[in-house]
């Protein structure tokens, strides 16, 4: 069961708004944390700061040794500077490792808010959202963007901010010594940072093209292993190999593309800081020869040019990766925050179920150029069973879709008792509607999780019993950990009858005013449908019912019988009725003797 703080959290999270922009991502993630943030930052400072007025104190003691009189007086001078050498270098540490912890909570802190909040929103995305895309790419462009929110802030609390500071608190010493130095090593590094950010800039469609090469590789990849049992029955494993590894070919080909860039600045940036450090010693040697600086001058520069010729190298380095990152985490933000396809009106209301009457009245719906339906009405009474019958792709289970609001339709209005479904809230409306899918979802969890996901808290005894009247008690005791029993990815490790069964139970168990079964029973032989036939009519008693089957001698016992073509109802009526008629209906019946093709 879930806490009630989670379940606060997950209410407050539906009504936070996701900024898309990569920087107030992170903002906007940090913000619930920002007394860690704003500890760790200034922990940073700090640490950067007792590093960076070390040299002085090396330029100190240079200074003073070369000047002592008597060997006393030296050691006195060593041992004072000594000591507060080692005190700055111990001041640093520790501001290091107050930046470490503080830092650890807020980076794994925001990295939990940042999963919380994008699989909230996902989560809230039609079924068409979804069938366009691979669920494995889709978590993947989560994690990226969650742990690349996380990376770049690492990097840029422990890399190139305190870097960046110690490069300005560097050039700044230098003015201490020289102004020409200062300003010349100013505007050299001034320009290094303005030719790297060029660079990089250019370089970033390069690392977005790769990061979405990336993620088509792992999306080929799942697609492939989710689906390996169909690739053996047809023998493609060779076929399927070489587009995995035509995917990796062109992974690679953009990574090349986008790291030979860097590599190319990297050559650069040393090649410059070399360049730099001897014109700045060389210029030295000119100050001490006219005994404008001292030995300690000398000590400070090599002290501070050691420091920040490192940086210069790495400057492009670091703007590199920030800039991978920052590709990779606006690449998941740009996938997951598209807007909602389907919303909440604004203000909508809960669905009031009272008597579960639904009305369709001249629905228009399609796929794209694939018109499904057209003008389409129908009323079904409180508490009536339909039976739906129709041609393979005549639109059952799409109607199914639309009384469930998975898409919105383009004219007409479905109601339920008078309320139309597009105005309520959705979860209000699902709530009410009890679904046995076409194909059975089921989780990679445990049986006994998988039928009480009817009704999170029922309890064993509810269970079971729903079990039962679903014909699948039997068989779930047969199984190695009874209830226990993971069922496999999607259900894998069950056959499709039993499938139906857990399915129905789960159904059973969610108890709705309205049921809709989708070829609940198609996957069944004929003594256990005979059997869940039984249970499925105890469930139908007070509730309005559409069933969908091809299977005539399921519906037969339905109050009544809708015949869909292409859309449209062509016939309408009691089994009895139809089959006098001698329509299509009764065309289907003889075809079906006994309930079965004949
Ligand atoms: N997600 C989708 N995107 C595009 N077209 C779709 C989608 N789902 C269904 N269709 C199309 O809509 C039409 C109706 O499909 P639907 O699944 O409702 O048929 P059905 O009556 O349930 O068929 P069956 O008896 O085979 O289950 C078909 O032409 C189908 O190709
Ligand atoms: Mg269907």
């Amino acid at each position: 069961m879930h806490t009630k703080q989670q379940k606060t959290a997950q209410k407050a999270a539906d009504r936070v708004i996701i900024p898309k922009n990569p920087i107030r991502f992170i903002f906007s993630v940090s913000k619930p944390h920002k007394w860690f943030a704003i500890g760790a930052l200034m922990a940073m400072l700090s640490a950067e700061f007792f590093l960076s007025v070390s040299p002085f104190v090396l330029k100190k003691l240079v200074d003073e040794l070369t000047a002592f009189k008597s060997l006393e007086e030296g050691l006195q001078v060593f041992f004072v500077w000594g000591i507060v050498y080692v005190l700055l270098q111990l001041f640093s540490s520790m501001s290091w490792s107050a930046s470490g912890f503080t830092g650890m909570q807020w980076l794994s802190r925001a990295n939990k808010t940042a999963y919380e909040r994008l699989y909230n929103y996902i989560s809230l995305h039609s079924n068409a959202y979804f069938s366009d895309r691979f669920a494995g790419s889709l978590s993947n462009k989560i994690s990226n963007a969650s742990d690349g929110s996380e990376r770049l802030l690492e990097r840029t609390l422990w890399g190139w901010l305190p870097e960046t500071i110690g490069l300005l608190i560097g050039v700044s010493i230098f003015f201490t010594v020289d102004k020409v130095i200062a300003v010349g090593y100013f505007l050299a590094v001034f320009v290094v940072g303005v030719v790297n950010f060029y660079l990089v800039k250019k370089r970033r469609p390069h690392v977005i093209a790769y990061a979405a090469s990336s993620s088509k590789l792992r999306g080929d990849g799942v697609d492939f292993l989710t689906n390996i049992a169909a690739s053996r029955q047809y023998v493609r494993r060779k076929h399927e190999n070489m587009r995995i590894s035509k995917s990796a070919q062109d992974r690679r080909e953009k990574d090349i593309r986008q790291w030979a860039m860097s590599e190319w600045m990297l050559f650069m940036n040393r090649l410059i800081a070399v360049v730099l450090v001897g014109a700045v010693l060389g210029y030295m040697y000119v100050l001490f020869k006219k005994e404008a600086v001292g030995a300690g001058d000398i000590i400070l520069v090599l002290a501070v040019l050691g420091n920040i010729t490192h940086i210069i190298t790495h400057l492009g380095n670091m703007m590199n990766g920030f800039i991978r990152m920052y590709g990779e985490i606006e690449e998941g933000l740009e996938e997951v925050l598209v807007p909602h396809e389907i919303d909440d009106k604004k203000n909508a209301r809960k669905l009031k179920v009272t008597d579960a009457k639904v009305e369709w009245n001249a629905v228009d719906f399609g796929f794209d150029d694939n018109q499904v339906f057209d003008k389409f009405n129908l009323d079904i009474p409180s508490g009536q069973r339909v039976g739906l019958v129709g041609s393979s792709g005549a639109g059952k289970t799409t109607f199914v879709s639309l009384l469930l609001r998975q898409h919105d339709i383009d004219g007409g209005e479905i109601l339920i008792d008078g309320q139309n479904i597009a105005k309520v809230t959705q979860d209000s409306l699902r709530e009410n509607i009890a679904v046995v899918p076409q194909e059975p979802l089921l989780f990679h969890r445990s049986i006994r999780e998988n039928i009480a996901y009817g009704k999170l808290d029922a309890t064993q005894e509810e269970i079971e019993l729903a079990a039962q009247r679903a014909q699948a008690h039997d068989f779930i005791m047969e199984l190695p950990e009874g209830y226990d029993t993971l069922v496999g990815e999607r259900g894998v490790k069950l056959s499709g009858g039993q499938k139906q069964r857990v399915a129905i139970a789960r159904a059973m168990l969610k108890d709705a005013p309205i049921l809709v079964l989708d070829e609940a029973t198609s996957a069944l032989d004929s003594e256990s449908e005979v059997k869940i036939q039984k249970a499925l009519h105890e469930l139908m008693v007070g509730k309005t019912v559409v069933a969908i089957a091809h299977r005539l001698s399921t519906l037969r016992e339905m109050d009544r019988i809708i015949v869909l073509e292409q859309g449209v109802v062509i016939e309408d009526g009691t089994h009895d009725e139809l089959v006098a008629s001698g329509g299509v209906y009764a065309r289907l019946w003889a075809h079906q003797a006994g309930g079965f093709l004949t």
